[in-house]
């Protein structure tokens, strides 16, 4: 062996020693952002998946304007503060944007924090429509918004269930209120009022004296705005508590764990979502990768989230630059033919399209009902 051969050898000891891995001082740094960990970690599942996915994709392809593109993960644990202190973090590292967050209540106080750094937020789940409402450049979103979710489940309440004695609980987040308030805005267009609205406290175990309340009601539908974790207590305590009131909530609880961990109480329950997603050709592709890499389905906003890295990272790729508003100028003038079909974003920043539907839980899963 050489003195150079040794001289190299040595250097990668100490590099493998010192860092653990070769130093990427040169790479595209993306932000993806969720409740990455705790109750909603199932959802920041799908966020984290979805990115990797794309990403995995990009640097196969050779990376981004010729670098590697890492992710810097931020785990908000869906709290408004951790969202800020996730976002203040992104910005002086200098990511090139971020995917995220999931929830309303955080995508919306990061969003000011982006704005601010002069960098792009492209949420696939916030549908609060304040996210995109306060005249920001710096946002986008891949979903819908909850006036249209909204009006869909009131639609369904009153027309297809034929149903007038509505009671209404959310969860006092930004989002499940917010859904709350729009399907109660819908509700009465059409003369309904609720016979009993209130909010219950993230994170309780017992809901079975609120429960008690609503149900002298006499309700023949609790409608919820709110997530996963404590629809499934909503829906199991209000079983044992022998109500039947249908159960119908939004996006929050298109979630595989709500069935799972529900069980047979929550056979029967409606939630409003978009349109099943295998049935999207342009999908099949993230989806079959999903399968391979993870070994399970894709959940509600797995395509969300790598849809919204790949117009990021495309949109970087096509101007060339790293700059804030170039990029979001390309992101709106651009028709995108994406993994959910083709999508185009109107000036505040939301999709042109975004249909919603109403799925049942039968047997144990989600079915898109016509
Ligand atoms: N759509 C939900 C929200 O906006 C996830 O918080």
């Amino acid at each position: 062996m050489r003195w150079s051969q040794v001289w190299f050898l040595i250097a990668g000891v100490v590099i493998v020693l010192g860092t653990g891995k070769v130093p990427e001082a040169d790479a595209m740094k993306l932000g993806v952002a969720g409740p990455l960990t705790g109750d909603q970690g199932a959802f920041g599942q799908e966020i984290k998946n979805g990115t990797l996915i794309a990403v995995e994709e990009w640097n196969a392809k050779g990376g981004l304007l010729g670098k590697k593109i890492e992710i810097v993960w931020g785990d908000d644990q869906h709290d408004p503060k951790q969202a800020v202190a996730v976002a203040n973090k992104f910005v002086n590292e200098g990511v090139v944007g971020v995917i995220g967050h999931f929830n309303s209540s955080c995508s919306i106080p990061a969003s000011t924090i982006y704005h601010d750094g002069k960098v792009i937020q492209i949420t696939p789940a916030s549908t609060n429509p304040q996210f995109t409402e306060r005249g920001l450049w710096n946002v986008f979103r891949a979903c819908g918004r909850d006036d249209q979710q909204g009006s869909v489940a009131a639609a369904f309440i009153v027309k297809k269930l034929r149903k007038s004695r509505v009671a209404v609980l959310h969860d006092k987040t930004t989002y499940g209120q917010g859904l709350a308030d729009e399907t109660v805005k819908a509700l009465e267009r059409t003369k309904v009022k609720p016979v009993y609205y209130g909010g219950i406290t993230q994170g309780d175990k017992d809901y079975r004296p609120v429960l008690t309340a609503v149900k002298q009601k006499n309700p023949e539908v609790l409608f919820y705005g709110g997530i996963h974790p404590e629809a499934i207590l909503l829906t199991k305590q209000m079983r044992e508590l022998g109500m039947k009131a249908a159960f119908v909530s939004g996006d929050g609880v298109w979630q595989k764990e709500y069935i799972e961990i529900a069980g047979k109480a929550a056979e029967g329950a409606f939630v409003t979502f978009t349109p099943d997603q295998m049935k999207i050709k342009e999908a099949h592709g993230v989806i079959r990768r999903h399968k391979e890499k993870f070994g399970s389905d894709v959940g509600a906003y797995t395509v969300y989230s790598y849809v919204a890295a790949n117009i990021l990272l495309d949109a970087i790729a096509a101007t060339k630059s790293t700059e804030g508003t170039k990029i979001a100028d390309h992101i709106r003038k651009t028709k995108w033919n994406t993994a959910l079909g083709t999508i185009q974003f109107d000036k505040k920043g939301d999709v042109l399209v975004s249909p919603y539907v109403v799925w049942e839980v039968r047997d144990g899963k989600f079915v898109e009902l016509p």
